[in-house]
């Protein structure tokens, strides 16, 4: 008898929290931020001293030994004296393992200071270190009038990427690290972002340098390419006009520049300009019409190396869809990462919350990233399934916006002042981080240019910070025009524009009698000045319907066809006529760009191609 008790008690409470939801939700537009690697503690464990006592934070007796090995080592224990942090400390999978574990078989949370060490002698002091709350200003006064939730994990006790993933798709599909190859390719799992547009809801992704929601390869799509907006444009007018999305995501400037200071909190970037977007964001919502049935969620990637005394939760947490991590560890997803600082705001939250554990679904569930479109499916009750095991299991937060029976009138319009915690400018000049260069490849995706090894490994080595964000803004907007062209052409709202650049090869050469193909800046310069415009007078554009790599040839058949200076636009059907001799299959979608004298041919296939041999 009892798994059917059981099976009934499960339904009766779903049937209850439904009626709630029908009854009460208020919240029409959920705006979601999300900044980068630092821990709960390091951020507001003091607020629990001087904020609000109910507050899971620090009291400075919180310690590491140097070594977890030895009993009678020194220790360091846990400091208020956070500030600028140049270097970055660890938080690979590795990193984390033994920052959690120490060498124990339980999370005691006791190796932070141990694995700092083997990076650095100072970073085992910065490890040990959490803003005075007078120092993040912002979250003060956002903690004092709004909620903190002070037990949320990052999904993985891992880096940046697989947890961001997890935060719109409740998986990394098997990542555990930064999975270069992948992250170009671009993730191919559903995203909450294709629910909430398949229940009719819209979504909307505000960003400064470049979305890096474009990691999720259906993101791409021609149907979704509306959906980007540039925060700097946009975010404000949106707001004011009551047109927020449904859904709502800003994503903070990643690169630091002379006057656009990185805002993503990411060491070595000044947290005081992470505090300022998140003043920006507010204050803008708190003027908006929609305020009254707003939620903003704001959390952090993952911990970034600093130190947290809540232990990683790691029993039956459930594995989102049968993936393993890679060898050696084969992490099976069945824990979670670091405690993280996570806020909410709505005129509906009573001043001062702080929410721990969630109500379920299951006894064990926990605040994780998962938990956002575990949420989103809920109080928006999108139609579609959970995306994964995870996020069927993470905790919803629906009850913070619960429990008062009209908006509050009383939020602050304003937030504090926040002064600069490093004195010195951004330093444009510097190399890129591991993420940085991430997203100059996702850029160069987007541009086409990854097909050249060439390029790949200037891009790494040779790029500073100034040129990775202009170049990774032109990709961007290069890849946004791009597709808008393709729907006006009638491509497929499925398809993914792909730009690719092609090198010239001995085939190619044969067959088309060119001395050389180029891919150079001025072929994309060129491209960017003249095509759809022949603003020059120069440039060609042609559309070829194919599905296969003979395209390129086929596009320089065209071209040489073509007057050169004549700009010709062809339909589908004739081209599949001209190009029927060459192509065994009929074909998506393929837009040729060629600039003459520089001979750039700039493909856009629907289909991810294997990368030309170069
Ligand atoms: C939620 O969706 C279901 C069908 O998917 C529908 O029957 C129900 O009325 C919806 N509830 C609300 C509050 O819209
Ligand atoms: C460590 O700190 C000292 C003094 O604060 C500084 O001079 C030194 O450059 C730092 N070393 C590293 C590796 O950051
Ligand atoms: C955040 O972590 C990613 C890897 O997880 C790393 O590439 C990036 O540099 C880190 N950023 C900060 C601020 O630590
Ligand atoms: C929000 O609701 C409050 C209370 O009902 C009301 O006074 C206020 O004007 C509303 N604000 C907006 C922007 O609609």
């Amino acid at each position: 008898m009892k798994p059917i008790l059981l099976i009934f008690f499960i339904l009766s409470g779903v049937f209850v929290e439904t009626y709630q939801q029908q009854q009460q939700q208020p919240i029409k537009t959920i705006v979601v931020l999300v900044l980068e690697n630092r821990s709960f503690d390091h951020m507001l464990g003091w607020m629990k001293k001087s904020v609000n006592p109910a507050i899971n934070g620090v009291t400075g007796k919180e310690c590491n030994r140097v070594s977890t090995k030895a009993e009678d080592t020194e220790t360091i224990c846990f400091s208020d004296d956070a500030e600028y942090v140049d270097p970055d400390p660890g938080h690979s999978f590795e990193a984390v393992e033994q920052q959690v574990f120490g060498s124990g078989l339980v999370p005691t949370m006791s190796g932070f200071v141990e694995q700092a060490l083997t990076m650095s002698q100072n970073l085992s002091e910065t490890v040990m270190k959490g803003f005075r709350p007078e120092n993040v200003p912002i979250y003060e006064t956002l903690i004092r009038e709004f909620a903190v939730f002070d037990r949320w994990f990052s999904s993985i006790p891992g880096p940046t990427q697989p947890n961001r993933l997890f935060v719109y798709s409740a998986t990394s599909h098997g990542s555990t690290s930064h999975v270069k190859k992948q992250l170009a390719k671009g993730y191919p799992q559903r995203t909450i972002f294709d629910s909430v547009h398949d229940s009719g809801l819209d979504f909307g992704i505000y960003f400064q340098n470049i979305p890096t929601t474009l990691f999720y390869r259906n993101l791409r799509k021609l149907k979704y390419i509306f959906k980007f907006h540039q925060f700097d444009l946009k975010f404000k007018s949106d707001a004011k006009n009551g047109k927020l999305p449904s859904l709502t995501v800003i994503e903070p400037r990643y690169f630091d520049l002379k006057g656009l200071p990185a805002n993503d909190d990411h060491p070595s970037h000044d947290v005081a300009n992470g505090q300022k977007l998140v003043k920006e964001v507010y204050e803008t919502l708190r003027a908006s019409p929609q305020w009254n049935e707003t939620l903003l969620v704001i959390t952090y990637d993952e911990h970034g190396g600093f130190y947290d005394h809540v232990q990683t939760p790691f029993v039956n947490v459930p594995n989102p869809d049968g993936n393993t991590g890679p060898a050696p560890y084969f992490f099976k997803f069945d824990r979670l990462g670091v405690r993280v600082p996570t806020i909410m705001v709505s005129p509906w939250i009573k001043k001062g919350t702080v929410i721990r554990r969630p109500k379920g679904p299951t006894p064990n569930s926990e605040f994780e990233h998962s938990s956002i479109p575990a949420t989103i499916k809920k109080m928006f009750n999108l139609s579609s399934n959970f995306l994964t095991h995870r996020d069927a299991w993470a905790g919803t937060f629906e009850q913070v916006v619960g429990e008062l029976t009209s908006p509050r009138t009383d939020c602050p319009e304003v937030l504090p002042d926040v002064t600069p915690l490093r004195s010195s400018e951004a330093d444009e000049n510097r190399g890129l981080s591991e993420f940085q260069g991430e997203v100059v490849q996702l850029g160069a995706v987007l541009n086409g240019d990854h097909f050249l090894s060439s390029f790949r490994d200037e891009m790494r080595t040779k790029m500073n910070v100034k040129e990775a964000h202009e170049y990774v803004r032109g990709a961007v907007s290069r890849f946004i025009r791009a597709s808008k062209e393709a729907i006006k052409l009638g491509a497929d709202e499925s398809a993914i524009v792909d730009m690719s650049c092609v090198k010239a090869n001995e085939e190619l050469k044969e067959i088309i009698g060119l001395r050389a193909i180029l891919f150079v800046k001025g072929a994309r310069l060129d491209f960017e000045q003249s095509a759809f415009t022949s603003r020059t007078g120069r440039a060609l554009i042609l559309e070829i319907h194919s599905k296969s790599r003979m395209s390129f040839q086929t596009c320089w058949k065209f071209a040489e066809a073509c007057d050169v200076t004549a700009a010709r636009v062809t339909k589908k059907d004739d081209l599949r006529v001209t190009t029927q001799k060459m192509l065994d299959t009929p074909a998506p979608y393929l837009l040729d760009v060629i600039v003459p004298h520089q001979r750039a041919c700039l493909a856009y296939d629907s289909q991810w191609g294997e990368p030309l041999k170069t």
